[in-house]
């Protein structure tokens, strides 16, 4: 089937998605994404990020799409055209979708640990509107905890679905869903059940966004601090291959290798990624480069910025001055043997 997407043709089998084309094709026609993810099954059209644009909906019936189209979901046509980045219209609904998406998420970036390599980070530098017109105040959620090695924080959860799909389809036995509904829908263990099974770590490395994220590298390091390495091992429940994020000699976090969209190449169990946090265990086999635009490939952590002090835990933060009481996270990282060892550095 031909498709002709911002001016590119391309040849592709039926059943093709349009964005399925559109990375084909590369460069800036291909549509962000934050619920659709290749390697899991039946996953996307939750998020509307990728709208697109169709101006031919094939050669037998040539009529344009009134409305713009999730391209995740959406299957090409023989003969159909699509604008994505060549369409005013696409990027305008982009950026709305942006600002919804935005609306009731914290102001946490200083001191959440995906930052840096948060999908929806990326997407709001690229496609957001700077200016929030929201004024209501923001939903917030209890926070629940799921277990000893993901830490979930549900106020900056975007309902994507992607650890559902994961839990379902990875692991034996889903323990957690998305209970509730509307406004109130939230990522919730059944009655606080902890997600433990060998491939839940995973759900870390899906999640477009902060809101599940690794225990064992909780407060660490910034990312951009680490470097990342490909390893390996040998390992008898996944087949061993990960990023190891170093900062120096010292193994800081785990993760499965990601491809240059952003997704997991080969997902990897909880073994790997919480318990081997020695180099010596691993074969390190070299550096590996950041793939894809980013926060941290833009280099906007260099600008310098005026620091002010964010009225919260006195120890962990400095940002920005609007930021301040905005952090959605309550309560200290550090226990007080370490605030003790804090204060007493800061002393000496
Ligand atoms: S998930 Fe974290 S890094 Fe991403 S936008 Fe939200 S607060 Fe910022
Ligand atoms: S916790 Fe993360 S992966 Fe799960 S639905 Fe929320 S944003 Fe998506
Ligand atoms: S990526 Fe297509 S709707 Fe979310």
């Amino acid at each position: 089937m031909k498709v002709t997407i911002d001016g590119h043709i391309i040849e592709v089998e039926a059943g093709t998605t349009v964005l399925q084309a559109a990375r084909m094709i590369g460069g800036a026609s291909v549509p962000p994404t934050m619920c659709y993810y290749s390697k899991l099954k039946d996953c996307g059209g939750k998020c509307r990020c990728c709208l697109v644009e169709i101006s031919k909906g094939s050669e037998r019936d040539p009529r344009p799409m009134p409305k713009l189209q999730p391209s995740c979901v959406t299957a090409v046509q023989d003969g159909m055209e699509v604008l994505s980045a060549n369409s005013p219209r696409a990027l305008e609904a982009r950026q709305a979708v942006t600002e919804f998406l935005l609306i009731n998420h914290p102001l946490d970036c200083p001191v959440c640990d995906q930052a840096g390599e948060c999908d929806l980070q990326n997407l709001a530098y690229g496609n957001g509107n700077f200016k929030s017109r929201y004024i209501e105040e923001k939903r917030t959620f209890e926070p629940e905890n799921i277990g000893p090695y993901i830490q979930l924080h549900m106020n900056r959860c975007i309902l994507c679905y992607r650890c559902v799909k994961l839990a379902d389809q990875l692991t034996p036995e889903r323990v957690h869903g998305v209970v509730g509904r509307g406004d109130h829908a939230e990522i919730s263990t059944y009655i606080e059940r902890a997600i433990d099974n060998d491939f839940s770590g995973n759900v870390i490395d899906v999640c477009p966004v902060g809101a599940l994220t690794d225990k064992t590298f909780r407060f660490k390091s910034r990312v951009w601090f680490n470097k990342p390495f490909n390893a390996h091992r040998h390992c008898t429940k996944c087949s061993g291959k990960v990023t190891l994020w170093m900062f120096g000699d010292a193994v800081q976090r785990v993760t499965a290798r990601k491809d240059e969209w952003h997704e997991v190449e080969d997902f990897i169990c909880n073994e790997c990624r919480f318990e081997h946090k020695n180099v010596e265990d691993w074969i390190v086999e070299g550096p590996r480069k950041f793939e894809k635009p980013s926060v941290i490939n833009v280099n906007n952590y260099t600008t310098h910025l005026k620091k002010v002090k964010i009225e919260t835990e006195e120890l962990v933060l400095e940002g920005r001055d609007e930021d301040r009481k905005k952090i959605s996270m309550s309560g200290s990282p550090y226990n007080e043997k370490e605030k003790e060892a804090i204060e007493k550095t800061k002393e000496e």
